[in-house]
């Protein structure tokens, strides 16, 4: 069965789409076969992200309301290591049939190892379909106030609609930026966790390189020696059941995150916050 995850955020503009392309990149190459799909009714962008616009016939809905098979909805490049592509639809105003989505998934699931859904911000329909299809939800945050108070709304929906018994939510710090965290302008991963009381499953620093690799459409042709990719695909890892590995044990309040040079802080040890 593959893994099949939920990319969500409270307020707009994280950097979902940015880590569901990226993500899928960094599987595809690792040669996973990976499946992305695109639930920002309206707001499609995925595919930009990955260079797909052009060979794009059906949309995800369309799968899903039978209007064509899902195969023939999923868009593929098959010259670039990329994943394959389900589309948001542009119609932002019909509700999505939660079990026709849940039967299209189910039809194509036994093709992919890996399928991520890139969620709208919020905690609207359109955003908490993913929530229900996927099996894990992850919530992309900066670590900033504005962005820990409306991460921790789609926590306590997520909690409220029952949908973290399972696999309870985990939390992805975005655009980390070292020098921001030690003139205490943003929070430490440790605090975020704490504060909102769910597990870290990845920070990911500020890069240039991977602003520029998403604006381009070039996700494939990042450094794979690079530090950014190092870290993506050690998420991509951790999304697909890895452990935190043993380098990534953070050490009590103030002493330094291994990996990223990060302090920790507000009082926890990033090591209990990972178990
Ligand atoms: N780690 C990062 N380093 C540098 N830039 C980043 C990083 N993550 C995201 N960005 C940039 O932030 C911007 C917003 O990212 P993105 O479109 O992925 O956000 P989003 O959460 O999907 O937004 P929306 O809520 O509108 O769907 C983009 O320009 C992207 O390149
Ligand atoms: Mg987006």
């Amino acid at each position: 069965m593959p893994y099949t995850l939920a990319i969500l955020s409270g307020g707009g503009g994280v950097g979902k789409t940015t880590l569901c392309a990226a993500l899928g990149a960094r599987l595809a190459a690792a040669g996973r076969r990976v499946l992305v799909v695109d639930c920002c009714a309206g707001f499609r962008r995925l595919d930009m992200a990955l260079g797909m616009e052009s060979r794009v016939l059906f949309d995800a809905a369309d799968a899903a309301c039978g209007v064509c098979e899902p195969q023939r909805a999923v868009v593929r490049d098959s010259t670039r290591m990329l994943p394959d592509l389900l589309a948001a639809p542009f119609d932002a105003d019909t509700h999505p049939d939660e079990d026709l989505w849940a039967r299209m998934l189910s039809e194509l699931r036994g093709g992919y190892d890996w399928i991520a859904f890139d969620a709208p911000a919020g905690t609207g329909v359109w955003s908490m379909l993913p929530a229900r299809l996927a099996d894990r939800a992850y919530i992309v945050l900066t670590p900033d106030d504005g962005s820990m108070r409306c991460a921790g709304r789609v926590l306590d929906c997520l909690r409220a609609e029952g949908l973290d018994r399972v696999h309870p939510p985990s939390l992805i710090v975005n655009r980390c930026d070292l020098s921001l965290m030690r003139e205490n302008l943003q929070y430490a991963p440790g605090t975020v966790a704490q504060t909102l009381d769910a597990a870290v499953a990845g920070v990911v620093p500020e890069d240039e390189g991977l602003r520029l690799a998403y604006a381009r459409a070039e996700l494939d042709g990042m450094d794979s020696r690079s530090r950014i990719v190092m870290e993506l695909d050690a998420l991509a890892r951790r999304t697909m059941g890895a452990p935190i590995p043993k380098g990534w044990e953070y050490t009590p309040p103030g002493a330094r995150m291994l990996r990223l040079g990060l302090r920790g802080g507000g009082g926890a040890s990033l090591k209990e916050v990972w178990t």
